[in-house]
């Protein structure tokens, strides 16, 4: 027999959906999860504004301490790791100094904080010689950061690309499926409740910059500042840009991007026409996908849920059983995954620097002359034309059409797009959308 290990015992802050799917895996998976770890992995505190009100799994043990006081679960003697499940940057962070000054390691689902502050939290963690992990903030089901910190940390990555925002998918692959604009797509989804009632966060990009900022951070080593990322929402999307983009064996799709150039390192979120059968074209719903390409392995691609109480609880309680392992094997973190300060600071590479095709929608009152007055304006900013394409449509006074580009500099079509939208004819500024190849 080995020498038996004492019990870990963990506090849990935050019962939203994350905390609540990680209490109820705890709860119902404890003796799965003790024969995996040799020891159990028992919860002492738990905390919540409304923890009078809510449910907690049976079985959790009357022992544990209920409490609104965050404080109170990390000054816990018995708690050696803090669940911070709170989300936002001003108490997910008290939570997480006050933690790391107690000399408790933490186990965090905060996307924003980590990839706002991360690095220095990193920093902290490891000179406070305790564990750290954040497996559910990014792509709560898909173990991306065990990826890339452990599975392919051995080579050297050149690009990646995923669908970060399930929200956003759900959106563009129900409108492509169902023809239904955005607007009703939305308001049903809040309506049964996937989407927030604010959904600005999701829809317009911000969530997926975040992830795209961390994962950037622990792929290539650099210190992001999520604001530099150029972001762009699907809020303009429509049915019939499915039905053009179809019509050139593309589909649309809300796109994060990060990719090592001569430049540096070029870094967006936005929707992009991408080849039907390209792999991340088959990502539909509310699932999330990260496409991965390394200098030696190549492609390597990961799919899973983005979100929801049961995957996210996985992601944490994986994260909680990584740490209580460590802490019981005396083995603190020793490297930061954000290598910044050896690697040198990131230089935002501006997105109109890059070369694409691109694909500009086009919405007229119609009457002779708008082609060509359009192509004039392309030509003059040495922006080939490669297609044409009119759908039928019977509103004159609303008629879309679109036109496709050669490979051209951002900022040319971007400034072709402004002097254009100054036309009298047009009903609404051209939508300019990159094309981009299979990914
Ligand atoms: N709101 C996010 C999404 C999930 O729609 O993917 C949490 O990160």
């Amino acid at each position: 027999m080995g020498e038996t290990m004492k019990d870990v015992y963990v506090g849990v802050i935050g019962l939203g959906n994350v905390g609540s799917g990680t209490l109820a895996i705890l709860t119902a998976d404890a003796e799965q999860i003790a024969l995996k770890l040799g020891f159990r992995l028992r919860v002492a505190a738990v905390c919540s504004r409304s923890v009078a009100s809510v449910k907690l799994p049976d079985g959790l043990g009357d022992d544990v301490l209920r409490t609104t006081d965050w404080r109170e679960v990390v000054a816990d003697p018995r708690v050696e790791i803090v669940a911070e499940l709170v989300g936002g940057t001003t108490t997910a962070r008290e939570i997480i100094e006050a933690s790391i000054a107690h000399g408790k390691s933490i186990v965090t689902a905060n996307k924003e904080l980590m990839a706002l502050s991360g690095a220095e939290i990193w920093d902290r963690a490891i000179k406070a010689k305790i564990n750290l992990a954040m497996e559910a903030s990014v792509a709560g089901g898909i173990p991306i950061h065990a990826v890339l910190r452990e599975g392919i940390s051995g080579d050297r990555i050149i690009a990646l690309a995923g669908i970060l925002n399930g929200t956003s998918n759900y959106i563009l692959t129900e409108m492509e499926r169902s023809g239904t604009p955005f607007d009703e797509i939305l308001a049903e989804a809040q309506k049964l409740g996937y989407a927030e009632a604010d959904p600005t966060n999701d829809v317009d990009g911000y969530d997926a910059r975040s992830k795209l900022a961390l994962l950037a951070a622990l792929a290539f080593g650099e210190r992001i500042t999520p604001a530099d990322i150029f972001v762009e929402g699907i809020r303009r999307i429509t049915p019939q840009d499915f039905d053009y983009a179809h019509q050139l064996g593309h589909t649309i799709r809300l796109v994060c991007s990060a990719r090592q150039t001569e430049k540096g390192l070029l870094l967006s979120v936005r929707p992009a026409l991408i080849p039907q059968d390209a792999i991340l074209a088959s990502v539909k719903g509310a699932y999330n996908a990260v496409w991965v390409k390394g200098h030696y392995g190549a492609d390597t691609f990961y799919y899973g849920r983005g979100a929801g109480p049961s995957p996210t609880g996985v992601a944490v309680v994986s994260d909680l059983m990584r740490v209580a392992r460590e802490i019981r094997c005396g083995s603190p973190e020793r490297v930061s995954p954000f290598a910044h300060e050896r690697l040198g600071k990131y230089e935002p590479v501006s997105i109109t620097t890059q070369q694409r095709p691109f694909y500009l929608r086009f919405r007229v009152e119609d009457r002779p002359g708008i082609i060509a007055e359009l192509a004039g304006i392309l030509a003059a900013k040495q922006i080939g034309l490669e297609a044409v394409l009119q759908l039928p449509a019977d509103e004159k006074h609303n008629l879309p059409f679109v036109i496709t580009v050669e490979p051209s500099s951002e900022l040319a079509v971007r400034e072709a797009v402004e002097q254009m939208s100054k036309l009298d004819f047009l009903r609404e500024p051209p939508l300019a959308l990159p094309i981009e190849p299979g990914l």
